[in-house]
């Protein structure tokens, strides 16, 4: 299900992003918050809106894989390989940044991370604005984030000046990100291109799995503990036999063997379907997270496949 944007509503969002205000947009990830990336205004907007703080940087959307090359100094090897295998798509790289992407993009870090992605009408959105998309997730900082036009209306609604409905996210977890600015790939963030997928392709990985108190500035930037974080509190647990009192709230990917009376119960995958629980998972949280619950218990998933970014995202909403 997917609502098409018409060519009309995407040049007058073209037209806001050219003129340096902020347009929300789907893409098969999440939706973004876009904004020029080659104007330090624009994007010190999109901080503002979001009251995301300046040390975490945004990522730089392309419309073309070839486009990589105004927006980094030197495209490495593994980078254009990379880049030819799996754009457009939900892979984020870390580059050197060039001087057309001003420091602020970045938090003043000499990279930058950028993806096209495979969203048709997110691609020609960027196509028509004529600029590199800067786009951090268009949620309020720390929250959950959105994969439907309906969750950033209701972070983000009276901060921005045009919402893109494109209907739900086809992939529904962020882009994987990977740092390739060094001489070894390493992944920074786990997401919607699995690293079973990358390995295949470049060989192993090594992924960063530091977590960072909420605030304090990281050395690995967005490495916070505590992000994607419903406002009821989150337990990660796979033993369900001792649980807190109040209202509890479960979110699993299958149905588990429990007589516990939950008060609310998000399935994600009947099949145990790792793509359909990611595609499912954000707006599940925010379904548990309006239900007027004590406590959400999530259960691990696997920690293959999706499972890794979803875990992740777990870990983070639990702020552990
Ligand atoms: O799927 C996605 O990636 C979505 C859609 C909208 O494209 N965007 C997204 O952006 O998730 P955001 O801002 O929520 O996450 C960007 C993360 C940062 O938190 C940081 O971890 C990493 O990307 N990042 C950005 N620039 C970086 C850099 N120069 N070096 C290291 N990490 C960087
Ligand atoms: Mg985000």
């Amino acid at each position: 299900m997917t609502t098409s944007l018409t060519d009309d509503q995407l040049t007058e969002a073209a037209e806001i992003l050219r003129s340096g205000g902020l347009v929300a947009f789907p893409t098969e990830t999440v939706y973004g918050l876009g904004g020029d990336a080659t104007n330090a205004r624009a994007v010190a907007k999109i901080f503002a809106a979001k009251q995301r703080p300046r040390f975490d940087p945004v990522i730089v959307h392309l419309s073309d894989p070839e486009q990589l090359a105004t927006v980094t100094t030197a495209v490495s090897p593994t980078a254009a390989s990379l880049a030819e295998t799996f754009w457009p798509g939900p892979l984020t790289l870390v580059v050197p940044r060039a001087d057309t992407i001003p420091a602020i993009v970045s938090s003043d870090l000499p990279t930058v991370a950028v993806r096209v992605p495979a969203h048709a009408s997110a691609r020609r959105l960027i196509t028509l604005a004529g600029c590199p998309i800067a786009a951090p997730s268009a949620n309020r900082f720390g929250g959950i984030s959105p994969t439907t036009a309906a969750h950033v209306v209701s972070q983000l609604g009276d901060r921005i000046e045009r919402i893109l409905d494109g209907g739900p996210c086809r992939i529904g977890v962020e882009s994987t990100v990977l740092d390739v600015s060094g001489p070894l790939p390493v992944m920074l963030r786990p997401g919607g291109l699995t690293r079973e997928e990358l390995e295949a392709a470049i060989g192993p990985i090594t992924v960063a799995t530091e977590h960072l108190p909420t605030g304090e500035a990281a050395p690995a930037p967005g490495m916070l503990a505590r992000h994607y974080s419903p406002a009821t509190p989150v337990t990660v647990t796979d033993t369900i036999d001792s649980l807190p009192a109040g209202r509890l709230g479960l979110l699993t990917l299958h149905r588990p063997a429990s007589n516990h009376d939950w008060s609310h119960v998000e399935v994600l995958s009947e099949t145990g379907d790792l793509v359909e629980a990611a595609a499912g998972f954000f707006a599940a949280l925010h379904r548990l997270d309006d239900a007027g619950l004590d406590r959400i218990i999530a259960l691990p998933f696997p920690d293959s496949g999706l499972g890794l970014a979803l875990n992740n995202r777990l870990d983070r909403a639990a702020g552990s």
